[in-house]
């Protein structure tokens, strides 16, 4: 018969004990710090006043705290994402480091409402069937700026391919885009942001593989210029 454990079964997040594992270290200091978190840091930082809060969406288990921290970034850090155990390891190991736990939540972006001055989003959207519907929740979220880094090109490329790399006896599929870089930038502008596209700085302008497949990484940095209207 059927059941409503499908986001469940088919999550990859989920099925990989590897990426528990180095989640849980990287929470607790014990992996090295991403790149690409280190650039998030520099470019956000120029747009943060003391006491902005800050939304990490599909934050995994809410580690790029750390690198706030580390970037003496004064922001109240909240985090968000679709895979419970992940916030659960965050839960966990993080309110040693002064998070509260309740700053971390298992929600899907899909279910997001409400605001937050920044909003970052990073390695998250190359990962879902397109974009429109979750960034669309991202800016309407954000009162200030919207930080992105994902999959992005002159021509758009979309696939969905098995995941290899998961725990022994798993088989599923990921969505592996690559979305078209100015149409994104339009979607974002119409939302009433400037926005800006700046290359990925360890990768440089260079195709990178992950998971076996093709990712081209950019950042988006995303002001917002109007008020938000809701
Ligand atoms: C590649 S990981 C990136 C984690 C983190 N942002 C980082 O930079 O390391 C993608 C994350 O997106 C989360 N995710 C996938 N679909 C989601 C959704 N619909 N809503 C919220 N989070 C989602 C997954 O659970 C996973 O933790």
């Amino acid at each position: 018969m059927i059941h409503s454990n499908g986001w469940h079964q088919y999550n990859i997040w989920e099925h990989s004990a590897t990426v528990r594992d180095l989640y849980a270290r990287r929470c607790r200091l014990e992996a090295e710090e991403m790149t690409c978190h280190q650039q998030a840091v520099t470019l956000l930082k120029p747009y943060v006043s003391p006491g902005d809060t800050l939304l990490d969406v599909g934050c995994g288990s809410g580690y790029f705290f750390h690198s706030l921290r580390k970037g003496m970034v004064p922001v109240e850090y909240w985090g968000i994402d679709a895979t419970a155990v992940l916030i659960d390891i965050g839960q966990q190991h993080l309110p040693t480091f002064g998070l509260p736990a309740h700053h971390l939540q298992p929600m899907r972006i899909e279910d997001l409402g409400g605001k937050a001055d920044h909003v970052v989003c990073i390695n998250v959207l190359s990962n879902l069937d397109n974009y429109h519907r979750p960034l669309e929740r991202l800016l309407n979220t954000a009162q200030k700026t919207v930080i992105l880094r994902e999959s992005l090109a002159s021509v758009g490329d979309y696939a969905y391919v098995s995941d290899r790399f998961l725990d022994d006896g798993v088989d599923l599929k990921v969505h592996v885009n690559t979305y078209p870089v100015q149409e994104v930038c339009d979607f974002i502008s119409s939302y009433g942001f400037r926005v800006e596209s700046i290359p990925d700085q360890r990768t440089g302008d260079l195709p990178e593989m992950v998971i076996g497949y093709t990712h081209h990484w950019r950042f988006l940095v995303a002001v917002r210029q109007q008020e938000a209207g809701n």
